[in-house]
């Protein structure tokens, strides 16, 4: 497989996809983005060399079924959740709906340490490639006023990492959830996130739902707390509710 690293670049997920054109399975790593992507159109900055931007990059041999390919998303948070235990030795980290790994900090709250951005090509409906795109927070020690109550890192945790190790390490996490089936990974994942009962908040109207179920292409199934209205809650919204 073959390994990019750039010092600068646009977005990591978008050369990825430039490259699944000719080749089958990539990795593309860079120090700084100068477009990164986040989850429904927002931006992804970063300190230059302090943080991982990383896109794993795969070509489908075999058409994957469209309600499956969430299953990459999943990937990349259950990689990055179990390389930040194996790294700290420290259970802090959990999973939060749909592609945050957050960290308990010192004020024991839960803040964003990393971000999981999941990207399809298709051609006609077949999905041809997959990118897992992963942004963590490694020794960035200051945040934007915006995001500074919300983000962590692991040098705020009290981690000294080099980022090219964990790069490494990242990698194999990867390929070590990818060999397993789908089934199982999805069912780790819905375990994980606990969601089930939970009330939660859309950010966009400030109601409150409640969780009937994680349907199997992952998205929540809710019922409106006030009007019992049904609806189901996706990767594009975005979601608020208590972790922990
Ligand atoms: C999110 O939390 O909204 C997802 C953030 C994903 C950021 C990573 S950094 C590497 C890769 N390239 C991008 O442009 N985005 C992802």
């Amino acid at each position: 497989m073959k390994q990019y690293h750039f010092p600068q670049i646009d977005s990591t997920n978008d050369f990825a996809k430039e490259l699944l054109k000719t080749e089958s399975e990539i990795i593309v790593t860079a120090d700084y983005q100068t477009k990164g992507k986040g989850r429904s159109n927002r931006t992804w900055a970063g300190d230059y060399g302090n943080n991982i931007y990383y896109s794993y990059g795969l070509r489908h041999d075999v058409v994957p079924v469209l309600d499956n390919i969430i299953i990459y998303q999943i990937i990349g948070c259950l990689a990055v959740k179990s390389l930040l235990i194996e790294q700290t030795q420290n259970d802090i980290f959990k999973l939060k709906y749909p592609n945050d790994i957050m960290a308990l900090d010192n004020s024991r709250f839960y803040k964003k340490i990393a971000g999981v951005l999941a990207e399809h090509s298709f051609l006609g409906n077949d999905c041809i490639s997959s990118i897992i795109g992963i942004g963590v927070n490694v020794n960035q020690a200051i945040f934007n006023n915006e995001i500074f109550n919300n983000a962590t890192s692991l040098k705020l945790l009290g981690y000294d990492k080099n980022v090219n190790e964990l790069i490494e390490k990242l990698t194999l996490q990867i390929q070590f959830w990818l060999k397993k089936d789908s089934v199982t990974i999805f069912n780790i994942w819905k375990n994980e996130l606990n969601l089930v009962g939970k009330i939660v908040e859309l950010t966009s109207s400030n109601d409150k739902w409640q969780v009937d179920s994680i349907l199997n292409d992952g998205r929540l199934l809710a019922i409106n707390c006030n009007s019992g209205e049904q609806r189901k809650i996706d990767n594009g919204d975005s979601v608020r509710y208590k972790i922990g």
